[in-house]
């Protein structure tokens, strides 16, 4: 499968991270997909990203990418204004579609695109990642299972702290012109999450909140914000259940705080995007006992665990993060060759290690 990029931001790298190392995570792929070609707003980025990582050829522009045959399936990782009339063209040329979330600004736009697609047979797909988290793939599961009967509340929140600071010039992504506001950029992924696990939502309300109205604009001059910098609605499901999501940007101390609560009748679900590697998931049908019985919010390890052909690697123990560790560890040692000097842990620091565990071993020897 070739597959044209489209944009190559912080979303486009990350795309491109994903289908380069593929045969890494699932084995004996039954295909072989390569980003075939990059086309950015800015043609000297997209000729960067190409030369960098090796993604096949520079796009003028889109409509050059969408008349290529040799293209199958368009990837599209632009600001959010730019969704609609690109997946518009995409669908026309007859191309598979993995769009970024959101899938478009508003839901007229989004009805109509779904639409298109569907008549057009395409396989297509908004990038709500967070589904493919293993404690994500556990929980429904679980609500599948009915552990936890009828659900009914569920509160799931988004939280970031990048427009605190308001020296810091806004991003599109604050700019209600380019498809900006919390709601859209975070809110998106926590309400999906709440569809994806209790299905559909049968109306919202909510709040929108601007705490700096003053700031720099995308161009660094001084800017009245005109996209909500922390939104909060309360929704309901066709299940019946009742519940908030939150998404915000102006949560000091928050980093990539996505989390969820579900609560049923006969059990309860909670996961923190923070600690990653668990789903805790109380089972309300325990017994209970003076001192407590067995009732309490399990842990459960989700760690690597995927489905085959998935899983493999780095298996199904190794925690979020632990490949993270072998790429700092090679680019230490790298970085050390390139400079010509010493790196550490040294050999010396081997050798510590070594005398440390022969000594414990000589001591169980005797
Ligand atoms: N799923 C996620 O975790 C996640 C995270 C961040 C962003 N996103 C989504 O990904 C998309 C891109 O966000 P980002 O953070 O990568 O933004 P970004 O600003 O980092 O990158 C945007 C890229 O698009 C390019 N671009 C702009 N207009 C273009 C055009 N008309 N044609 C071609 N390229 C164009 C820019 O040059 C840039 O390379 C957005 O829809 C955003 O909501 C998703």
């Amino acid at each position: 499968m070739n597959i044209g990029l489209l944009g190559f931001g912080f979303m486009g790298k990350t795309h491109a991270y994903a289908v380069q190392n593929l045969n890494f995570f699932y084995r004996d792929l039954p295909f072989e997909a390569k980003i075939a070609g990059v086309c950015c707003a800015h043609e000297e980025n997209a000729r960067t990203a190409v030369r960098q990582f090796g993604l096949g050829r520079v796009y003028a522009n889109e409509d050059e990418m969408f008349a290529d045959q040799s293209i199958d399936v368009v990837d599209i990782c632009t600001p959010n204004h730019c969704h609609y009339p690109t997946l518009k063209k995409a669908i026309a040329a007859g191309k598979h579609i993995y769009c970024e979330k959101p899938l478009c600004v508003t839901y007229e736009q989004a009805k109509e695109i779904a639409e298109l697609a569907s008549v057009r047979g395409l396989t297509a797909q908004v990038v709500f990642h967070n589904r493919f988290l293993a404690p994500v793939r556990r929980a429904k599961e679980i609500v599948d299972e009915g552990r936890l009967g009828r659900i009914l509340s569920f509160h799931a929140s988004y939280l970031h702290s990048s427009a605190v600071d308001t020296a810091r010039a806004a991003g599109w992504k604050q700019d209600r012109d380019y498809g900006g506001g919390v709601l859209l950029d975070l809110g998106s992924h926590a309400i999906d999450l709440i569809y994806y696990l209790c299905g559909a939502f049968t109306d919202a309300v909510g709040k929108a909140q601007i705490a700096y109205p003053a700031r720099l604009g995308v161009d660094g001059k001084p800017w009245q914000t005109n996209a909500e910098e922390a939104f909060y609605l309360i929704g309901t499901l066709e299940c019946g259940a009742v519940g908030t999501v939150e998404a915000s940007k102006i949560a000091p101390g928050t980093n990539d705080d996505l989390r969820f609560e579900i609560y049923g009748e006969k059990g309860a679900l909670r996961f923190d995007l923070m600690n990653p590697n668990y789903l805790y998931y109380y089972d309300g049908t325990a017994p209970e006992s003076p001192l407590g019985g067995m009732r309490g919010f399990t842990r459960i390890e989700c760690v690597g665990r995927y489905p085959l052909p998935g899983g493999t690697f780095p298996g199904a123990k190794a925690p979020v993060g632990w490949l993270r560790g072998h790429l700092g560890s090679m680019y230490a040692f790298l970085s050390c060759v390139h400079r010509g000097v010493q790196a550490t842990p040294s050999f010396t620091d081997g050798a510590h290690v070594q005398w440390v565990m022969e000594r414990a071993y000589e001591s169980a020897g005797s």
